[in-house]
């Protein structure tokens, strides 16, 4: 299975997302963490080989992709329409994922625009979403409203994401009282991707 991780827009969660579903889906085979971003987020992040999944630029990913069951997908910003084209084309779930800001969220329009016509398999999740967020609640009622397919789980806004790349860590190793509660985010996200 390969699942993709697409935005038009940066800082929307793309990476932080990359990282801990490659993390869950370690856990029911081994995994492959491809950074296709030119700046090398995730391979920053795993400078330190701390992570339990093995990440690789894409330049070298073709060595270690059978050896995988599951693929994860980072990408950069700003895709072009081709290259968004090409993107859903090579994977079996495009994640898109956006905070519930303004901005993010007319990118996050913007590429459901693009994706329209290409057959594109794909999911939003809501990131970095504030405690108690009537606005998130309405923007997710909106989105399905227009018939767009939404993850029920939505990522919490705290501060360990922040601080667990810092570390080379996942956010569930991050010594934080609220890192057992992000991480659970992506434990029931994983559960949607994987069932
Ligand atoms: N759920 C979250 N809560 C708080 N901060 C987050 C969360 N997800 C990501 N961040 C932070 O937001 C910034 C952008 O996240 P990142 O995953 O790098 O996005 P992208 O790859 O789309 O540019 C980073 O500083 C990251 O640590
Ligand atoms: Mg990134």
């Amino acid at each position: 299975m390969i699942v993709t991780l697409v935005s038009l827009k940066g800082g929307v969660g793309k990476t932080t997302s990359a990282i801990h579903i490659a993390a869950y889906l370690q856990q029911k085979g081994s995994t492959l963490l491809i950074d296709a971003d030119k700046n090398r987020s995730a391979l920053v992040w795993d400078r330190e080989s701390q992570l339990p999944f093995k990440v690789v630029s894409e330049a070298a990913a073709p060595r270690f992709i059978q050896q995988h069951n599951y693929i994860v997908i980072d990408t950069q910003a700003r895709p072009s329409p081709e290259e968004l084209k090409d993107l859903a084309e090579g994977c079996d779930l495009m994640i898109l994922p956006s905070t519930p800001k303004a901005l993010d969220l007319d990118a996050l329009s913007k590429t459901v625009e693009l994706l329209d016509g290409l057959n594109a398999k794909f999911k939003i999740l809501l990131t970095q979403v504030p405690p108690r967020s009537s606005v998130a609640r309405k923007i997710r009622a909106s989105l399905q409203e227009s018939g767009l397919p939404v993850f029920d789980i939505e990522i919490p806004r705290l501060v360990a994401f922040e601080r667990a790349p810092v570390k080379g860590i996942l956010v569930k190793d991050y010594p934080d009282p609220r890192s057992q509660t992000a991480w659970e985010s992506y434990e029931a996200l994983g559960k949607e991707i994987l069932p």
